[in-house]
């Protein structure tokens, strides 16, 4: 067992850092106040190769492993979420989904412009009734021999508006249950695809999310992953991936937090010292690193058990959920080492406090996380 990160590792972690810092600190104030998507910043991911990096390099991709995904995650996490949400949606459900369980076909058309960033995508599960319970799709597919005919209404979808590609599910039968359940390749202009307004959200608002409506979608059978009736078990596989992602992210909050509120510690005087000097102040330092260095452990694991190909379900949802209380936990701390300042956007602290509530969330609340987490320990 070693713990050390490779020489390609620490290369990417620097690349992603430095286009963290150079490219998306600037503006990210900014974008977050008039919930701006970030077009320029997005344009240079997907140049960059951050927007297919797990994604084989025949198919326009890095061909990165996941502990490299989860470096870069993490570092531009740290300065803006709002472009990290995108970035993940991108990676680790959209095309990981495609390019594990897709045709040869779908991945020409749909992965390749994916993973070159040339195109974002959006995963659609989500529904007004259906969140947690994932099963009770309303949105229908009727069977019309070579297409499905859709109907329904999906919500809360992050790239909601700034996607081309879509994956949805539907239920095609209902006695079947969630054998019923398929995920099918719907394209934004198709006849009947309608976005929604946008969500004024409490964080990660530069991201665009939106709930969108179909009705009478023609979509052709070809846009059928997997098959017929696989498309539950191919949401739980792509959002156990997915939750490596948002844990990563949940880790980059954190962790932009806690450097912020170390640096202003030492600079910050009251009482005769610098604030770091008092042990109230130590002591909360001390827990947020401790918690911030566990999720990174509990992530790096699940990340080395996807690159190994062996089952990672329970530790991608044990590193969801340690990580993102964890965000909200320390970046709530990182707001009261910074007493007033903290609470005002120029420290940055507020804004990372808001982003760190919805990785609770969203690829699975922490009540979610808890259930696969137990229902494995109960069956071990
Ligand atoms: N891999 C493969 N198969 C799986 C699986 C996995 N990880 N998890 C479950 N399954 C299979 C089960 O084996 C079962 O199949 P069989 O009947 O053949 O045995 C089937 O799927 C049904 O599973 P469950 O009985 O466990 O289903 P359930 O109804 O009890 O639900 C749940 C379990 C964990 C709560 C699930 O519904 C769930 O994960 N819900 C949360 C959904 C979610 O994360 N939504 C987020 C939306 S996407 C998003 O947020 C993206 C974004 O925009 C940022």
């Amino acid at each position: 067992m070693h713990f050390d990160l490779s020489e390609e590792h620490l290369m990417i972690q620097k690349a992603a850092r430095e286009f963290a810092q150079n490219e998306l600190k600037p503006g990210v104030i900014e974008r977050d106040e008039h919930q701006k998507f970030p077009t320029e910043q997005v344009k240079k991911m997907g140049e960059l190769g951050f927007l297919g990096m797990m994604v084989d390099p025949k198919y326009g991709g890095g061909g990165m492993d996941a502990v490299s995904y989860v470096l870069a995650m993490e570092e531009i996490s740290k300065v803006d979420a709002s472009c990290s949400v995108i970035m993940s949606v991108n990676n680790s459900l959209v095309c990981w989904g495609l390019e594990q369980f897709g045709t040869e076909e779908q991945k020409q058309k749909y992965l390749v412009p994916l993973a070159k960033g040339e195109i974002i995508g959006a995963f659609c599960l989500s529904e007004p009734e259906a969140g947690s319970d994932a099963t009770s799709q309303r949105t229908t597919g009727i069977d019309k021999g070579d297409h499905y005919l859709v109907n329904g209404t999906k919500n809360w979808i992050t790239n909601g508006n700034s996607a081309s590609v879509y994956l949805v599910m539907v239920q095609t039968n209902k006695e079947a249950g969630h054998k019923g359940i398929n995920c099918l390749i719907l394209e934004k202009g198709m006849s009947g695809f309608v976005v929604g307004p946008k969500e004024n959200k409490m964080g990660i608002r530069a991201s665009d999310t939106h709930s969108l409506m179909f009705e009478n979608v023609k979509v052709p059978k070809a846009n059928r992953i997997g098959e017929e009736g696989f498309g539950f078990k191919f949401a739980m596989k792509v959002l156990s991936g997915g939750r490596i992602g948002i844990a990563s992210q949940a880790l980059g909050i954190a962790s932009g937090a806690y450097e912020l509120a170390l640096q202003y510690s030492k600079e910050r005087k009251a009482f005769g010292k610098e604030i770091s000097q008092h042990q109230a102040i130590q002591f909360k330092l001390a827990d947020m690193a401790t918690r911030i260095e566990a999720s990174r452990l509990l992530i790096y694991r699940a990340a080395w058990l996807k690159d190994q190909h062996l089952n990672f379900d329970k530790e991608s949802a044990m590193a969801k959920v340690f990580a993102s209380e964890t965000a909200m936990w320390v970046s709530t701390e990182a707001v009261q080492v910074h007493g007033g300042y903290g609470y005002v956007k120029e420290y940055h602290v507020e804004r990372l406090m808001r982003d760190a509530k919805i990785t609770q969330i969203y690829e699975g609340t922490s009540e979610v996380q808890r259930i696969v987490i137990s229902r494995q320990v109960l069956t071990a």
